[in-house]
């Protein structure tokens, strides 16, 4: 069996013979900014299911790809798909794509995601820019066997998102009169949503938001000193007091509404900011 470190080496080194060079912009595409696809000038594309280690789609997800483009001139990587708890992969196969990210040269990371609004205040297709997170999924992705070896033990989690970043993105916003709250995201494994007892806890405990991914894939980027900034798309309002049964279909409605705002403050971020 390969180290972890072989594991990770191996993908990174397939991406580069495919003629990917070396990167320092990466996202990680969840619910919530798929319109990126659309709009991405596409260099290379690489199935997930190509590169060695990569994990095995669930019947249940989508197939995933890695891709080489530019948006607004600039080249970034962007895994399109992401692996999740609820799916019943281990912390080092949901972070394996962050890991590859940074052996492939991503020292910024924009990721993405769909949450549930639990700040009274929020509405629906709003966007959060996550200002920090709450971690309850269990366990650790630098709990796992061999994990130690990869970059630092006690990781600092007193700054996860960079606060340049999110104050950019705050005056954009602004500018484009989007509503853009900064607030704290709550990671849970899901897949079942929340009940309005949980809801209600979750709220005391301080959350303004919460959702099913991103804090795993965080979490492993602060021990390879990543810079980070997320962001969720508000899909859905959860009031304790009127908790009304969830709908599936109007979640993918918000996600698509928020997710053309995101992308528009995306292009504009790139255009003014980033060089
Ligand atoms: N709970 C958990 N995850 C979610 C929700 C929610 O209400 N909405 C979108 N993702």
């Amino acid at each position: 069996m390969n180290t972890l470190q072989q594991q990770i080496t191996a993908a990174a080194d397939f991406v580069q013979q495919r003629g990917i060079p070396s990167t320092s912009f990466g996202i990680i595409l969840g619910t919530g900014l798929g319109a990126l696809a659309d709009v991405l000038e596409v260099i290379h594309s690489i199935p997930y299911s190509e590169i060695p280690n990569f994990p095995k789609p669930t019947v249940a997800s989508h197939e995933g790809r890695l891709i080489y483009g530019r948006l607004e001139g600039k080249e970034m990587l962007v895994c399109q798909g992401r692996f999740h708890r609820y799916e019943a992969y281990n912390y080092f196969q949901i972070t394996f794509p962050v890991r590859v990210l940074h052996a492939l040269g991503v020292r910024q990371l924009l990721i993405s995601n769909a949450a549930g609004a639990i700040n009274p205040n929020y509405a629906k297709a709003d966007l959060m820019v996550l200002k920090d997170h709450i971690f309850l999924q269990g366990g650790s992705p630098l709990a796992e066997a061999g994990v130690a070896e990869l970059g630092p033990r006690f990781v600092d989690m007193s700054q996860p998102y960079d606060s340049e970043w999110r104050q950019q993105f705050s005056v954009l916003a602004k500018e484009q009169q989007q509503p853009l709250h900064q607030g704290v995201y709550a990671s849970v494994v899901g897949p079942q949503l929340e009940t309005a007892a949980e809801y209600r806890y979750l709220r005391t405990i301080g959350a303004d938001a919460v959702g099913m991914s991103t804090v795993p894939e965080v979490i492993v980027a602060l021990q390879l000193e990543i810079k980070i900034l997320a962001c969720a798309v508000l899909t859905d309002v959860c009031d304790p007091d009127q908790l009304a049964p969830i709908d599936i279909p109007d979640i993918f409605t918000q996600a698509k509404r928020g997710e053309e705002c995101l992308l528009a403050l995306l292009r504009t971020w790139l255009q003014r900011y980033y060089s």
